[in-house]
């Protein structure tokens, strides 16, 4: 019996995926268009954007020395290299593709889980119609209030991404694929379409039949228009796209072709060193989840998310029901030191309190990072701030969130191609296993566990 209990899944094999190992590379980025290929790609890159290469890369740490030696010197441990997919090669191998379609990926907003699951679908649409893409951008959340997510302005992928990593990643993996920096100015119109209408049905496990999508696509396009070179401006594609309907090897690699933006990997790094240091943890650092060392909380009950599930209906946006769910698993866990996670700093005052009755240490980014780094952290908006968190839980020897956050759910996933246990979906909680928690009632948000890129 397949253990992810989507429609289409292929049973996980239990293959464990290592990080790749960090290499600092020195490319030369191409962007093809449809008749040429253009522009020395380092040109394009914002001053952020840069490869120190003058820094210390972490594979120039000899590697005689130990683990804690080589965290004090690495800036960047999230510097995986790009992705070089044999799993996608094979697909895109097998797409006929067609130089005349281009699709522009425009309308994905929210958090990280939201931007990364929305970007990734339209990604693997453009596989399905054989397309070429445009660099996808995104919805710009309101600074001033974070509720406000919708109808806003766009703003380009570095925004959230490593735009050099998602091109040399493609180039790799799905070599056909061209991605185009932006449209030309005698492109045709974009015709908007929600990818997911195309579809006869859409269940929690994801839309029907998307080995069909290309036909249904094409028959919808054959009516929508007749121009010799179509655009087509994808809506938002949100947890409708059944992952495991590709082979098992192309869910899991996927997701990699999005890496975080240079920044923010950079303070993730500072964070957890500081964290090391603050607290006197000792583990192997080099290892993809660092054992023994911190808990890791996702505490969900911004305002956004409070609109979004009201505590009145939704048991697991309350306050209450996470902390104290939290604060058991932790003092289980054996760990000392809890790093939590919230865009609510008044929540985070209230469970570091309620934290105390355990003897349990909360801390956070904002309390571990000093001086010049502290106004990094400061200078980012509030989704920026989310990747240096997202980083940081990724390490954690043991994680909690709750089911209703892609954000949580993202983390979890991710870390459970590393975890033993393979029954996740089997309670006792929403997801379970020796790495992670996320809580909820079992079985309840099936879409995370079935269309949700890890
Ligand atoms: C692309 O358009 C050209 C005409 O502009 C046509 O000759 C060619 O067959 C089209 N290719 C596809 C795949 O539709
Ligand atoms: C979508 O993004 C592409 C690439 O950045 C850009 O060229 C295009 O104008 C955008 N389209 C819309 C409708 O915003
Ligand atoms: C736009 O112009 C370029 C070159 O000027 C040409 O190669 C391309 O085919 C044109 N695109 C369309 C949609 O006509
Ligand atoms: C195309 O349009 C015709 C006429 O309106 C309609 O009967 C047909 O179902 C449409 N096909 C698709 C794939 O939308
Ligand atoms: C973490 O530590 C536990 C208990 O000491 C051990 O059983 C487990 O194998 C370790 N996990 C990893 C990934 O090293
Ligand atoms: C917390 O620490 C104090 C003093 O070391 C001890 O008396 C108390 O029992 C501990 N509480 C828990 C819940 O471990």
């Amino acid at each position: 019996m397949a253990l992810v209990p989507c429609r289409l899944s292929r049973p996980y094999n239990g293959r464990k995926l290592m990080l790749a190992s960090i290499t600092c590379i020195c490319f030369l980025w191409f962007y093809l268009s449809f008749n040429q290929s253009y522009t020395s790609y380092t040109s394009l890159r914002a001053p952020w954007d840069a490869h120190d290469s003058a820094g210390p890369a972490p594979d120039s740490v000899p590697q005689d020395t130990s683990s804690e030696q080589w965290l004090q010197k690495a800036t960047d441990i999230f510097d995986d290299a790009p992705l070089d997919s044999a799993a996608i090669r094979e697909v895109c191998a097998k797409t006929e593709w067609n130089a005349n379609l281009t699709f522009t990926c425009n309308n994905s907003g929210g958090g990280v889980g939201n931007q990364r699951n929305s970007i990734l679908n339209c990604l693997r649409y453009a596989i399905s119609a054989g397309a070429s893409m445009t660099m996808p951008r995104m919805i710009l959340r309101n600074p001033a209030n974070i509720a406000d997510i919708w109808n806003r302005e766009r703003i380009s992928f570095d925004y959230l991404f490593d735009e050099p990593h998602f091109v040399e990643s493609l180039r790799l993996s799905c070599p056909q694929l061209h991605i185009l920096k932006e449209l030309e100015s005698n492109d045709s119109s974009p015709i908007f379409v929600t990818p997911e209408k195309l579809s006869e049905e859409i269940t929690p496990e994801g839309i029907d039949h998307p080995e069909e999508w290309r036909e249904r696509f094409y028959g919808w396009l054959s009516n929508a228009t007749d121009v010799q070179k179509p655009v087509v401006d994808l809506d938002r594609s949100y947890l409708q796209y059944p992952i495991y309907s590709d082979p098992e090897a192309f869910a899991l690699d996927f997701g990699k072709v999005l890496k975080f933006r240079q920044d923010t990997r950079v303070v993730a790094t500072t964070t957890l060193r500081n964290l090391v240091q603050k607290f006197d943890l000792h583990g192997d650092f080099r290892s993809p989840i660092w054992n023994h060392t911190f808990f890791g909380v996702h505490l969900r009950t911004e305002r956004d998310s409070q609109q979004g599930w009201p505590p009145s209906l939704y048991e697991y946006s309350k306050y209450e029901t996470q902390s104290t769910n939290y604060l058991k698993q932790a003092a289980a866990s054996g760990t000392t030191v809890m790093y939590v996670a919230s865009g609510n700093v008044q929540e985070i005052a209230r469970f570091a309190e309620d934290a105390r009755a355990y003897n349990l240490s909360v801390t956070t980014k904002h309390q571990l990072l000093e001086g010049a780094d502290k106004e990094k952290l400061e200078a980012f908006t509030f989704d920026q701030q989310a990747l240096v968190d997202y980083l940081v839980l990724l390490k954690s020897s043991d994680f909690a969130g709750v089911g209703h956050s892609s954000f949580a759910w993202n983390i979890a996933l991710w870390r459970h191609q590393l975890a033993r246990q393979r029954d996740h979906l089997n309670g006792p909680q929403l997801m379970s296993d020796e790495l992670s928690q996320v809580y909820g009632t079992v079985r309840q948000y099936l879409e995370y566990a079935c269309c949700l890129w890890p």
